[in-house]
């Protein structure tokens, strides 16, 4: 059992910075996911912590231990890879078995702690065959299970879910989550799916070349993003964003664009300073309603466009509009909508659901 903090963790290849100042603590038993796209340094991230590559600046502790210097078989971790790097040579039992003869651990003892972990995993059958002759689901279990048979303090996993296939994935992640909460160790779990992050961490950590953008829950990020990356990357489809300006008219503050007026809520002193500025307002797919099928009660702006594509996933219709200013966006309505292809069309927005970004820093005017 571990926490895990990360102080000022700055990591360069030459030039590039891959990590920038990272300052993040990470709770005994936690569930943290780093998210965010290709390349923001989130394998970076893992690898300073299994001590795979070292830091260049900064320091990271696993409990009240500094471990900058220790190497990677004393840190207490066990790490998964996105390619999962099996032994192609070995069996699966010798695969799990592997690091445990490294510790000289006893034959009897290695063969209980497999059989348990194997257990677990639900792979008992494949004991004996190799890496080629498993499924990639097979093969994805196999690598966990090599994982939980040392008993770590801290698991590490690297988008292990990625090379499986979508309904797959999905039983997967209810299998790790559950994992978690049978072992009671650290989980930093890696990956570029806002789905994954948002489904399993306890808080998840969202990256962007190499910083830190926002950590939080799930629901936090989801409903206060800190800045407009956090709120375009969290959420399907993305939330939609309008170029706008803040005024002033009568006694309350509007946001003016070509497509849209929206009253802002009235007392936020916070947006005092932009008026008559230029600002960014980020509006939730599924804050744009079809005008037939509004929840009771709530407050509405017109939002008029052209309906140019339309996806019906079932419990809910995705559409996407044509606004006369030339930019598209993506409303989620009810599944009952008949809004059609080439229809103009008048959808409500929430008024209450708005988000205001300044458009030089992207902060969010919170
Ligand atoms: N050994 C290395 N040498 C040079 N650049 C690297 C090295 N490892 C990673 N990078 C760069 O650092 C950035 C972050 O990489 P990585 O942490 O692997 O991203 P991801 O978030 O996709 O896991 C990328 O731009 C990558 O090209
Ligand atoms: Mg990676």
């Amino acid at each position: 059992m571990a926490s895990v903090t990360f102080k000022s963790v700055t990591k360069r290849y030459g030039d590039f910075v891959a990590l920038r100042d990272l300052d993040i603590e990470i709770g005994d038993r936690e569930f943290l996911v780093f998210v965010g796209p290709s390349g923001c340094g989130k394998t970076t991230t893992l690898r300073l912590l299994a001590g795979l590559d070292s830091v260049t600046t900064g320091d990271i502790y696993i409990g009240d231990r500094r471990v900058n210097e220790l190497a990677s078989r004393d840190r207490d971790i066990a790490m998964v890879f996105q390619s999962y790097a099996l032994y192609p040579h070995m069996t699966v039992y010798d695969n799990m078995a592997f690091s445990l003869e490294l510790q000289g651990l006893g034959r009897g003892d290695i063969q209980q702690r497999v059989q348990r972990a194997a257990q677990q995993m639900g792979i008992e059958d494949l004991l004996q065959r190799k890496p080629k002759e498993l499924s990639g689901g097979q093969r994805q279990r196999v690598a966990v299970g090599r994982a939980i048979v040392r008993n770590p303090a801290v698991f590490l996993m690297d988008e292990p879910l990625s090379n499986l296939d979508a309904q797959l994935r999905v039983q997967a992640r209810t299998e790790i989550s559950h994992l978690h909460r049978e072992l009671e160790s650290t989980f930093i779990y890696v990956t570029h799916d806002q789905v994954e992050a948002m489904t399993m961490g306890s808080r998840i950590a969202i990256l962007n070349q190499g910083v830190l953008q926002q950590i939080d829950t799930p629901q936090a990020v989801y409903s206060s993003p800190k800045n407009k990356f956090v709120a375009g990357f969290i959420g399907s489809p993305a939330m939609n964003f309008f170029e706008g300006a803040l005024v002033e008219m009568g006694d309350r503050l509007w946001f003016k664009s070509d497509a849209l007026s929206l009253p802002l809520p009235p007392t936020t002193p916070q947006y005092q300073r932009y008026i008559g500025q230029r600002v960014i307002c980020g509006l939730r797919p599924e804050d744009l309603h079809d005008a037939c099928y509004l929840p009771p009660g709530m407050v509405t702006a017109p939002l008029k466009g052209t309906i140019t594509h339309t996806e019906s996933m079932g419990h809910e219709v995705i559409v996407y509009l044509a606004l006369g200013d030339g930019q598209s966006c993506a409303a989620r309505v009810d599944r009952r909508s008949a809004l059609a292809l080439g229809e103009s069309v008048e959808l409500a927005v929430n008024t209450t659901a708005l988000h205001l970004f300044d458009p030089h820093t992207e902060v969010a005017l919170i």
